[in-house]
């Protein structure tokens, strides 16, 4: 890639909405475009460039629109078509990019594609959906699991046959070995492509492809009683199948007329398997989302062999990308603490590649507590919900905090009084101002936009890395722990000034060799050089 003129993507910063949960504008306790039309002005003070909405699409709900029964529609929850090209219209006028979910491995059965498919063996679209024969005793085909725990094949008594579904049994799989499947969903692709839409970020891509000799799956010999059903086995024969490499450049090649259209894949795998998603000579999708810190241990030795790692396992070309959150993980905030969820801010926003934010992580919105007779996830009956990290975005102090006029669908932070971000606008030390003081400094300076990563040491709980374009050099130093340290920079005398420190109150400091670094605390310093 050549980076005297990057993509659009490559240097900006990308925010996740959860539609249910950003804004509601119609008073039912749940947000909708509208509501998201109302809040652009934040993104835009914010200072992000793109906004990435998880499904709009019309959806019995059954897993909150990733079950979606019309590809190229809205669901009335949420608005209608006006809404979303209005929407469209003052994203775009306001300078941001739109990214869509687009949710291709599975359909709602309510899906007229799954109606119809179920509807008898000969239905010309039997084969859109993945059918099977039980197996001789009557039982399931093989021994495949869904994600959300269980088996993964149904039984349809009419037909006779069971139906593959990686997730729930309301969501199941499009065979994607069906070249009428592929062209539907490619098409699907370019009617949001035509009404001016920037990009998708893809769902479980890395699950597109199933083995089609349906063998079974091994057992996990690292299984341990008590981790989530779906470990017992690895799934070496339902996901990351070389195949589907093939069927992404495929997808990459069906919306060339749009060239600056992003895909952004969804795909939790080891970094060696990771990487290959951006394709043979770049050909697959842009970015593979790399979920690296959402699990990394929060110490600076492992944080600098991750990041290590993965920008030396990165083909050539390929661009990096970094994620703290999102809808189906606690929240960062909750997992290191308040205190270094300003380190994850900084090291989000100053690593080499495409930060992508959370709704709520720019206030460090923490998991909120779900009673069980509150919770709305379906994987809450597991033990495993993801509604603590989709709760309402907290905008002021006031009724509802701002949300809605109604009861919002999930309950509000219980701190939301004081955690809002019209609170945090005013007070200058708060996360808000860091995350804007963060997202300002990365757009003027060509060294954190583009520039190299240069590892420099992890010392202790001291994590200290270089960016660097042309004559600009910039070090990122993060006290990850919980005591004041000293750093002493070892590579030649480091003098320059703070740009952006985590407390706010550091700005414009001298460093001459040494910085004294508070508890949790990070600094981003401009270099002499
Ligand atoms: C991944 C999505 O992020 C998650 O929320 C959803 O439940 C599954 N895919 C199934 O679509």
């Amino acid at each position: 890639m050549n980076m005297d003129t990057p993509h659009w993507w490559q240097t900006a910063v990308i925010y996740q909405i959860y539609p249910r949960s950003f804004q509601d504008s119609n008073g039912d306790g749940v947000g909708d475009l509208r509501g998201i039309i109302r809040r652009l002005p934040h993104l835009v003070e914010l200072g992000v460039d793109a906004l990435w909405l998880s499904p709009i699409s019309p959806s019995p709900m059954a897993d909150f629109g990733y079950d979606v029964s019309d590809y190229t529609g809205v669901d009335p929850l949420f608005g209608d078509m006006a809404d979303f090209d209005a929407l469209v219209e003052a994203a775009h006028a306001a300078n941001l990019r739109v990214i869509l979910d687009f949710v291709p491995n599975h359909s709602s059965d309510r899906h007229p594609w799954f109606i119809e498919s179920r509807a008898s063996r000969d239905s010309p679209r039997r084969d859109w959906y993945i059918w099977r024969d039980p197996a001789p005793d009557g039982g399931p085909p093989n021994n495949w699991l869904s994600v959300f725990g269980g088996g993964a094949w149904d039984f349809d008594a009419a037909t006779g046959q069971y139906y593959y579904h990686a997730f729930l049994a309301a969501q199941p799989d499009l065979n994607w070995r069906n070249p009428q499947v592929r062209a539907a969903l490619y098409e699907a692709m370019r009617f949001w492509l035509r009404r001016g839409v920037d990009g998708f970020r893809i769902d479980v891509i890395w699950h597109l492809i199933k083995d089609d000799q349906f063998r079974d799956n091994p057992p996990n010999p690292d299984f341990k009683p008590g981790d989530p059903p779906y470990h017992a086995l690895i799934p070496l024969y339902t996901a990351d199948r070389d195949e589907a490499h093939e069927v992404i450049a495929e997808m990459r090649d069906a919306i060339k007329s749009f060239p600056e259209a992003l895909l952004i894949g969804e795909i939790y795998l080891p970094v060696e398997r990771l990487v290959a998603y951006y394709g043979r000579d770049l050909a697959g999708l842009h970015l593979p989302f790399n979920f690296s810190l959402i699990g990394a241990p929060w110490r600076a030795a492992a944080l600098k062999k991750m990041v290590d790692e993965y920008e030396a396992a990165l083909p050539k070309g390929g661009w990096p990308n970094w994620v703290l959150g999102n809808h189906d993980k606690p929240r960062i905030a909750s997992r290191i603490g308040r205190a270094q969820a300003r380190n994850a801010a900084i090291l989000l926003l100053t690593l080499r590649g495409t930060p992508t934010l959370y709704y709520g992580e720019e206030i460090g919105m923490t998991q909120v507590e779900i009673a069980p007779e509150q919770a709305r996830d379906p994987c809450a009956r597991s033990g495993s919900g993801r509604d603590g990290c989709r709760t309402p975005m907290p905008w002021d102090g006031g009724p509802h905090a701002g949300f809605s006029d109604a009861e919002p669908w999930l309950p509000l932070a219980p701190d939301f009084k004081q955690e809002n971000v019209a609170n945090q606008r005013d007070d200058a030390t708060s996360i808000y101002r860091l995350y804007r003081r963060l997202t300002a400094l990365r757009r003027q300076s060509k060294a954190l936009s583009i520039g190299a990563y240069r590892p420099v040491a992890a010392t202790g709980d001291v994590f200290v890395f270089l960016r660097e374009f042309d004559g600009e050099r910039i070090a990122v130093a993060l006290n990850l722990g919980a005591e004041a340290t000293a750093v002493s920079f070892r590579f030649g005398g480091l003098t320059g000034r703070i740009l952006v420190s985590s407390m706010g109150d550091r700005d414009g400091e001298p460093v001459d060799g040494d910085i004294d670094l508070r508890p949790n605390e990070g600094v981003v310093i401009a270099c002499a050089v």
